[in-house]
């Protein structure tokens, strides 16, 4: 490689990385897995070796990838907090091992340790009581978060009396267990269903693995919200003035016993050939383990060699990290499916021969979009990697291209609708393919029912899921209207099948008295159900929860929001173009005119009552607030919004404040006040979902 093709690479590698740094540390996103992003840096740092003054100043082989956040106060660390060479060969391994013994001049010691796969933060304890945890940041300051680390119960927030120094720092990494990351996504998934994403929406919007998750809940700024979303931690290292100990092994001993939880998997190792044993172990036995790890940590155990040893411009001499890479499957392609949503969104999904990986039998994959399709190069057949890294859906990360017959057709995404035949759509700019045929597509028609009976729509619980399935195909419903001319003859004794996922098989039912009795109750109920959510429960595209409730206090009526037009509806305040073009779109069609008529006449409601008109809630009763800083409405429309849902206006932080709305270029002086006096900081995001939940 000349030099201009090696600067080209190299520029071309530092915004790369820099740009992946940006997602994993920052917006808790990251779109590579681990093995791709230390790929990338081992090929930048083999570049910047031939020519070094190609190297950027700020080059990510140099620094630590992380930034600091706007809203949370900063801390200086008093020692920087470094990054960790990494290795995934065990050749790599016994290099490390011969460079210390080298540098050390004899054989030493090591400890193994898990490489927890969370965040790193730095605990500050002050006469045994805990005083301020920082994020780790660029390693060089980091975000106070100590509010929210105080959240996590395993955290000692005052030691017991012990031979801890007077002044410490312990530093560890914050996780979330995987059954937790699990009930927790799995919750947030209903929500987003509930507010009328559709499935491509919802996947971006989740969590992608448990690290995300603790990344994203540590950065909030509302510790009573960290608090319903369960951290862990485990600390792996004491800085003090004077050490604690004279080895690593014995600084964990004694950590644990003031209080700490330091985890019960490290190990001394004498060899590398231990070091490899350990490695093996774990990784046989790392599935079983309640949260996820990344590698192993191997660090010198003697603190007086560790000290001998010192550090590069970003690593320690003395100890490496092994890093598994994520757990991948070879298996064939057979066939892309369509899925069709609520919506109309279409979701390709992979069909695999079955394969166990990470202990459970892999069959499908998501393929998200033709773009994701084109970018596999996937062909019929294919012999593909799947991986799960940390991830529950499993994904198609590569192609062994050499298996590929030569006869193979490459993968063209469908051109009609799997269900109902009509040609997808695929707007300018937009990812995702639809079925515009929303009037007369199976799964659609199904899917609207079914999110019309939502519990937070119109709440007719006792018809279910699978109900509806059975009547539609009975042709007994083709639409939710004419849930409300259903009676007591047409269902009684009613043969249904029903289709259950779980066991991928379908069942026969029969609706007795009492269930039939059930449904036409539930559904002569949802009469009462208020206009916002029956608005929300017509299921136009992009009208969850929060934008239904503006439509219903903005128009008062169905009449009148029928006849509204574009530009009126895209005035009020967040709800925007896009909005307003399926709302008109969905008025405009003559079926749903003709459904809401039914709807109406039913005696559903289409008008919000006297009180509901007005506004007011007394959402906000009790709490005081101050607003300081520049937000995207005046900060007098924030005051008025306060008082109309009941809260308080206050000029001057005190004790008592229940909360600070924090907006931009928000003055530091404010913020260490507030922090100080632990007065939780909300955004004007999360004010706004405050009083519209
Ligand atoms: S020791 C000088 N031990 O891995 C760096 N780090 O890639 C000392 N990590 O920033 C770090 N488990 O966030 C250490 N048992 C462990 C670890 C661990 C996870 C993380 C930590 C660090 C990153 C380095």
């Amino acid at each position: 490689m000349n030099e201009l093709e090696a600067k080209i690479r190299i520029d071309e590698l530092t915004a790369q990385l820099k740009s992946h740094n940006y997602r994993y540390y920052v917006l808790s996103q990251p779109v590579i897995s681990d093995f791709e992003f230390d790929m990338l840096l081992k090929e930048l740092e083999s570049l910047e070796k031939l020519f070094p003054h190609l190297q950027h100043p700020d080059s990510p082989s140099i620094q630590v990838g992380g930034e600091i956040t706007k809203t949370f106060v900063q801390v200086k660390h008093k020692y920087p907090m470094l990054s960790l060479g990494n290795t995934y060969s065990a050749d790599e391994l016994r290099d490390f091992d011969e460079r210390v013994t080298k540098l050390a001049g004899k054989k030493v010691e090591y400890v193994c340790e898990l490489k927890y796969d969370g965040l790193a933060i730095s605990i500050t304890y002050e006469k045994g009581k805990l005083l301020r945890a920082v994020t780790r940041g660029d390693g060089i300051q980091g975000d106070d978060v100590t509010n929210n680390v105080k959240t996590i119960s395993s955290i000692p927030h005052q030691l017991a009396p012990g031979d801890y120094p007077d002044y410490f720092e312990i530093r560890g990494e914050i996780f979330m267990h995987k059954k937790t990351f699990e009930r927790l996504n799995n919750k947030l998934r209903e929500e987003l269903i509930v507010k009328g994403f559709d499935d491509n929406e919802i996947s971006e919007k989740l969590y992608k693995n448990p690290r995300n998750f603790a990344s994203g809940t540590l950065k909030m700024q509302d510790s009573a919200e960290v608090a319903n979303r369960p951290l862990d931690c485990f600390l792996y290292f004491v800085y003090a003035e004077v050490p604690v100990a004279e080895t690593h092994e014995m600084a964990l001993n004694k950590a644990a016993s003031w209080g700490f939880p330091v985890g019960n998997h490290f190990k001394r190792c004498d060899s590398i050939e231990e070091i490899l044993q350990f490695i093996e172990r774990v990784d046989a036995e790392r599935d079983q383990l309640s949260y996820d790890i990344d590698g192993i940590v191997i660090k010198v155990n003697n603190y007086q060699i560790q000290d001998e040893l010192g550090f590069t411009a970003k690593t320690p001499r003395w100890a490496i990290s092994y890093k598994y890479k994520a757990q991948s499957a070879l298996t064939k392609l057979e066939e892309v499916t369509y899925q069709v949503g609520r919506t109309g969104a279409i979701t390709p999904v992979a069909n695999l021969t079955p394969v166990m990986l990470a202990g459970t039998t892999v069959k499908r994959a998501s393929l998200y979009n033709a773009d994701e399709i084109e970018r596999l190069d996937l062909y019929e057949c294919d012999a593909v990697y799947v991986e799960k890294g940390g991830e529950i859906i499993p994904k198609i990360t590569g192609v062994d291209v050499s298996q590929r017959s030569p006869m193979a057709n490459k993968i063209t995404y469908a051109k009609h609708c799997p269900e109902c035949g009509t040609e997808l759509m695929r707007k300018s700019g937009e990812a995702v393919h639809y079925c515009p045929n929303d009037t007369g597509c199976k799964p659609q028609l199904i899917g609207k029912i079914e999110h019309f009976i939502g519990r937070k729509a119109m709440n007719i619980e006792s018809l279910g899921s699978e109900t509806v399935a059975g009547l539609y195909h009975k042709g007994i419903i083709k639409n939710y209207a004419d849930l409300y001319e259903l009676t007591y003859e047409m269902l009684i004794g009613l043969e249904l099948e029903t289709y259950q996922e779980k066991k991928e098989t379908t069942a026969k039912r029969t609706l007795q008295e009492k269930s039939v009795l059930n449904i036409l109750q539930g559904i002569e109920l949802s009469k009462q159900v208020p206009f916002e959510r029956v608005l929300f429960a017509l299921g136009i595209r992009m009208v969850g929860e929060t934008v239904a409730k503006k439509l219903a206090k903005h128009f008062v009526s169905l009449d009148k929001l029928m006849i509204a037009s574009h530009d009126e509806i895209s005035s009020i305040y967040e709800i925007g173009e896009k909005i307003a073009e399926q709302v008109v779109q969905f008025f405009a069609s003559d079926k749903n005119k003709l459904i809401c008529e039914r709807l109406k006449r039913a005696g559903i409601q289409f008008e919000l009552q006297a009180w509901e008109s007005t506004g007011k809630t007394n959402k906000l009763e009790g709490k005081s607030f101050l607003v300081s800083g520049v937000f995207t409405i005046s900060r007098d429309d924030l005051k008025q919004l306060i008082e109309l849902h009941g809260g308080r206006n206050v000029g001057s932080i005190s004790k008592s404040l229940s909360y600070l709305i924090a907006g931009d270029k928000m003055g530091p002086e404010k913020l260490k006040k507030a922090s100080d006096l632990k007065i939780p900081l909300i955004t004007e995001e999360e004010f706004m979902r405050m009083i519209n939940e």
